[in-house]
């Protein structure tokens, strides 16, 4: 299933991830995409808060590390492909080890390594600029029991 949104506000963008987060069951892989300041981590933000993260405030990009784990109903990690250069350093991280019928993996940037999924069934997020506040969310192959 698609879900296509126009989020208005950086809120709204929270309020979505948010939604989703609280639908999640564990195993499932998100590739995040879309230019700088589309709102990838905002919709992170509210992704985690919804699977129960207690302080949604630690969630930014992991800037200095590749990956930040939040303790969780479910144990999410935040990946930022940013910095990655190519597939081989993707799977150094510990990709395969992150993916757990218990956890949950948020890529932002993942077009970055989108080839590395290549078997994985991901659910794809892609966010665009409409206006200065205003984004388009496309949510794409989310799993049967999700509403949005
Ligand atoms: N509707 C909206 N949804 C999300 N962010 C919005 C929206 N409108 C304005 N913004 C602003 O856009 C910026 C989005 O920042 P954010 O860090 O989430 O983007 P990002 O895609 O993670 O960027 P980067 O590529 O640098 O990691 C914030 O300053 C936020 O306040
Ligand atoms: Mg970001």
């Amino acid at each position: 299933m698609d879900f296509d949104i126009v989020s208005e506000s950086t809120d709204q963008t929270i309020e979505i991830g948010n939604k989703i987060g609280a639908q999640l069951k564990g195993g499932e892989v998100f590739a995040i995409i879309g230019p700088l300041g589309s709102g990838k981590t905002h919709l992170i933000k509210g992704i985690a808060a919804g699977a129960g993260a207690k302080d949604s405030t630690q969630v930014n990009s992991p800037t200095f590390v590749i990956v930040n784990e939040y303790a969780a109903r479910l144990d999410i990690y935040h990946i930022d492909a940013y910095r990655l250069n190519s597939t081989e350093e993707f799977d150094k991280i510990g990709f395969d080890d992150f993916c757990r019928p218990d956890s949950v993996v948020l890529i932002e940037w993942a077009d970055k390594i989108i080839s590395a999924l290549k078997g994985i069934n991901f659910i794809q997020i892609s966010l665009s600029h409409l206006t200065e506040n205003q984004r388009n969310i496309l949510i794409q192959n989310t799993p049967e029991h999700m509403v949005l």
